[in-house]
C-alpha cells in the first residue's frame, strides 16, 4: 500500500512501523506512543479557537462541567464574545470540529495518517480546556487518535463494555456512571492516544491544553442503505412494477404465499446484485462532502495551457480541506472520486492520480516526473477552477 510513496514520509508511529500498527493495534486496543510528532505545537492558538466557534459555518460546543447553569451543560455553536466572558476559571471545555476544512496547516496534519485509507478519515476536531477542563468519561464510535497540541493532559481509560451500562440520567451528554481508570497517562504535546471505537476513555486538562482529535469514519449499515437506495432512485421515475400474469387461485386472500414473498425478495435483491454499480455508488457517496452537492463536471470555459504554466510558476498547489478524493482500479481503467462525482481515466494516469489523492500539497515537478499526461493536467485545471486546489497567492 504504502509502495511508490515518498520515501522521507513519516508515520506518527513511534517505533512501530505502520504494518505494526494496523496488526496489532487498529481496531483492536489503544496505543500511546510518545513523541509521535516530536516537537508538534498546534498551529491554532485557543484565540483562534474561541474566534472559529463564533462563525456560522463552523460547529462548535463548549461544555461546562462545574460553574454552568447546570452540570456538565453544553453549549453549541456558534457561539458569542459573551459566552467565553461567563465561563468560570476551570472545568470547561471548547470543541471545534471539521478545523481541516478551514486551516490549512490542520488539514496538511492528515498527509502523517496516509496508513489508512483516505475514505475512512472524517475530521480533526480540536479542543481547548482551561485546568481540569474535561467533556467527562465517555466513549465514541469512531477511531480516533488523540494528538496533544499544547498543554499536559491526563488520559484515563477503560477497556471494559461499558455500552449497555448506566450512563448519567439527564444529561446533554453520555457520560459513564461510576467510571474507574484502568489505565492513566499524561500526554504532552506530540504524544498521541490512538483509541479504537468502544474503549471509554477520559481526559483532564492539567493546565490550559489544546488536543487535536484525528477521527475516522466507518459508516453505518443504516447510512449505507439510505444513502444507496437514495442514489438508485433518482432520475430513474418508478422503476419496473411488480407482475404476476400467472396469479394462482389462493387458498385464502388473506395470505402472502411463498411464491409472492419470492418475487418480491427477487425483486428486491436484483437492485444489489450489480458489484460494478455498487463499487461507483460507493465512490460517489464516500467522497460526498456533508449537505453540499457536487458540481466539478459542469461546462466551464478552462483554460488549461494558462493553468500549466501558472502550477510552474507557483511550483505547488494545495488542496483545499474538506475534499475527499479517492479512486478504484478497474481493467484499464481508474475512476477518481472527488465531491460525489466520478471521473475515468487510463491506467497510466495511476501514479498522477496516487499523488494528487496521496497529498495535500501537490508539487509541480513530482507530478512531471510522475507523468502527468493533458488529460489529467485539463483536470486539475478543472479543480483549480473550482478551488479545490489553490496556490497561496
Ligand atoms: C477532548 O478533546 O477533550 C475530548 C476528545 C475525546 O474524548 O474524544
Ligand atoms: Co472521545
Amino acid at each position: 500500500m504504502l509502495k511508490g510513496r515518498d520515501k522521507q514520509q513519516q508515520f506518527p508511529l513511534g517505533e512501530l512501523s505502520p504494518e505494526q500498527f494496523l496488526a496489532e493495534y487498529w481496531q483492536k486496543q489503544p496505543c500511546l506512543i510518545r513523541q509521535a510528532i516530536p516537537g508538534y505545537h498546534c498551529p491554532v492558538s485557543p484565540e483562534e479557537l474561541a474566534g472559529l466557534a463564533c462563525e456560522d459555518t463552523v460547529s462548535s460546543r463548549l461544555v461546562i462541567e462545574k460553574g454552568g447553569s447546570s452540570p456538565w451543560q453544553v453549549k453549541h455553536g456558534p457561539l458569542q464574545e459573551q459566552d467565553f466572558q461567563q465561563l468560570p476559571e476551570t472545568h470547561w471545555t471548547l470543541l471545534v470540529q471539521n478545523v481541516d476544512q478551514i486551516h490549512p496547516e490542520v488539514h496538511r496534519l492528515l498527509d502523517y495518517f496516509c496508513f489508512i485509507p483516505n475514505w475512512r478519515i472524517d475530521d480533526v476536531m480540536i479542543s481547548y480546556a482551561p485546568e481540569s477542563g474535561s467533556v467527562g468519561p465517555h466513549l465514541d464510535s469512531y477511531d480516533v487518535f488523540l494528538l496533544q497540541g499544547m498543554g499536559r493532559r491526563e488520559w484515563h481509560i477503560n477497556r471494559l463494555d461499558y455500552s449497555t451500562t448506566d450512563f448519567i440520567e439527564g444529561l446533554d451528554l453520555r457520560i459513564i456512571e461510576n467510571f474507574q481508570a484502568e489505565e492513566t497517562w499524561e500526554l504532552v504535546p506530540g504524544d498521541i492516544l490512538y483509541l479504537p471505537p468502544g474503549v471509554a476513555h477520559y481526559g483532564i486538562a492539567k493546565e490550559p491544553c489544546l488536543t487535536l482529535s484525528v477521527g475516522f469514519l466507518a459508516p453505518s449499515e443504516t447510512e449505507l442503505l439510505g444513502s444507496f437506495a437514495d442514489d438508485q432512485i433518482i432520475g430513474r421515475g418508478e422503476g419496473r412494477r411488480y407482475m404476476d400474469a400467472d396469479l394462482p387461485l389462493q387458498s385464502h386472500c388473506g395470505e402472502i404465499t411463498p411464491e409472492s414473498l419470492e418475487r418480491i425478495r427477487t425483486m428486491m435483491r436484483a437492485q444489489l446484485s450489480d458489484d460494478r454499480q455498487l463499487d461507483h455508488w460507493f465512490g460517489r457517496y464516500i467522497s460526498r462532502r456533508q449537505g453540499e452537492e457536487g458540481h466539478l463536471s459542469e461546462d466551464a470555459n478552462i483554460d488549461s495551457a494558462v493553468f500549466a504554466r501558472h502550477f510552474a510558476e507557483s511550483s505547488y498547489l494545495n488542496r483545499s480541506g474538506g475534499i475527499r478524493l479517492a479512486y478504484i482500479i478497474e481493467d484499464d481503467d481508474v475512476f477518481l472520486f472527488i465531491d460525489g462525482e466520478e471521473f475515468r481515466f487510463k491506467r497510466r494516469s495511476l501514479p498522477a492520480i496516487q499523488l494528487l489523492t496521496g497529498n495535500r500539497r501537490l508539487e509541480y515537478n513530482t507530478l512531471q516526473a510522475a507523468g502527468c499526461d493533458q488529460p489529467f493536467m485539463q483536470f486539475l485545471a478543472r479543480l483549480y477552477h473550482y478551488g479545490i486546489l489553490y496556490t497561496e497567492d
